[in-house]
């Protein structure tokens, strides 16, 4: 055991209290922040808890039995998420995404699902509706979170190697299991599978090539992930970054791969097809190549704060708001008001200082 000292910045006592406004603002539904960025995006954390304990998101010795997650009242409740997700698709988002820690963990998750997929976007369309998981009990849930209106979900898994896949998630869980709930979502229609891998240099960056082997004809989508400094208790280090570049080479020599066109504007992965015509791969650069010129995603933290970047140092306290009595017409102007406010872009403005900062942990806010 090194003592190690880790400065973990307590997210609970750096909130922005936002006032109440005094005037009401209807939403136009295309609320722009002062870089031009639409808010179209909802990443909603549901627990701070998870099972896993990978060494980038959630060490051990920080992440112990004596770490404090949040309490069970301090929670938003499924009727507060429900709450303000719609008035957030008020200002225009089409997309909710549900993470953690790990969001399965979340007991009757299910009802939140069945809530949600209520909601249709300011357009009359149907959200898109979608998950982030570890998998570890998704071949258990599977085929009641589409029964609830689940779209689809995004798997993350860092290695096929099993010791290497234990050693990553620290706490000894089978590679297994996570296949056979990547198979039980795929049989319950919750496609396009996305699988997300977190690379980092001399852990498991030999596990790109039988990655994309294994995955290359399933009709699942694999995506590299820039291994990136979130939070501030993961040591990150430039030299633990294995660039989009490199991934896409590596592969490209073995499997030739060419690159295709976003779905649409900003989105978070680049992709790439294989020549053979056996599917599809994508990268995300954020350390590399940022994207925050075309960051439209908002994320509200599980106890209800808005937080306007995944490195942000602190949130805006919503909850404050909804359990002060506010009116949905006072909430919504709020939120357009912290949005028109926004000028987030870290990861254009990485630096060595920034780095350093305190930040929110990847555990607390979700991917
Ligand atoms: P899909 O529409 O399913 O492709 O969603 P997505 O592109 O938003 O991808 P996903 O939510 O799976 O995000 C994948 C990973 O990209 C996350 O785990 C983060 O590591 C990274 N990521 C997502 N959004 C951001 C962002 O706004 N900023 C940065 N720096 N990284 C992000
Ligand atoms: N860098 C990049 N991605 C990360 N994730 C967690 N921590 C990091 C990090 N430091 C990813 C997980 C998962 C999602 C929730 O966030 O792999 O896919
Ligand atoms: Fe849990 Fe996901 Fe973080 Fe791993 S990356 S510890 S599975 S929240
Ligand atoms: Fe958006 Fe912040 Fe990520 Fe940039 S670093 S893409 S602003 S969340």
């Amino acid at each position: 055991m090194t003592d190690r000292i880790i400065p973990l910045l307590d997210e609970r006592v750096a909130a922005i209290r936002p006032a109440l406004p005094a005037e009401t603002q209807a939403a136009s539904g295309r609320v722009a922040d002062r870089l031009g960025r639409h808010l179209h995006d909802l990443r909603i954390s549901v627990t701070d808890r998870c099972n896993f304990r990978c060494t980038y998101c959630m060490p051990k010795e920080v992440f112990d039995k004596n770490y404090r997650f949040l309490p069970h009242a301090d929670l938003l409740t499924f009727e507060e998420i429900a709450r303000l997700a719609r008035l957030f698709i008020e200002h225009g988002v089409e997309k909710i995404r549900l993470t953690g820690g790990e969001p399965l963990l979340r007991k009757d998750l299910e009802k939140l699902i069945e809530m949600l997929a209520t909601l249709t976007t300011r357009a009359g369309r149907p959200l898109d509706l979608t998950l982030t998981t570890n998998g570890s009990i998704l071949a258990r849930k599977a085929k009641s979170l589409a029964a609830a209106g689940l779209k689809r979900v995004t798997v993350s898994l860092d290695a096929l190697d099993d010791a290497i896949f234990r050693r990553m998630n620290d706490v000894d869980f089978p590679v297994r299991d996570v296949l056979a709930g990547i198979d039980a979502a795929d049989a319950a229609g919750l496609a396009p599978i996305k699988i997300n891998m977190v690379v980092k240099r001399g852990v498991n960056d030999h596990e790109i090539l039988p990655m994309a082997r294994h995955f290359k004809g399933s009709g699942h989508i694999l995506r590299f992930i820039e291994f990136m400094d979130v939070g501030s208790s993961n040591g990150w280090h430039m030299d633990d970054v294995v660039p989009s570049a490199e991934v896409i080479r590596r592969i490209d020599a073995e499997m030739p791969v060419e690159a295709i066109d976003p779905n649409y504007p900003g989105e978070v992965a680049e992709r790439w097809r294989y020549r053979d015509g056996s599917g599809e791969i994508g990268v995300i650069s954020s350390v590399t190549q940022a994207f925050c010129r075309d960051c439209t995603r908002a994320r509200l933290s599980t106890e209800g704060r808005l937080y306007l970047c995944l490195f942000a140092q602190r949130g805006y306290d919503l909850r404050a708001l909804v359990r002060g009595g506010a009116s949905d017409a006072q909430i919504s102007t709020a939120i357009g008001q912290i949005w028109s406010q926004r000028a987030d872009r870290y990861s254009e403005i990485r630096s060595e200082a920034t780095v350093a900062l305190p930040k929110i942990e990847m555990s607390y806010i979700g991917g």
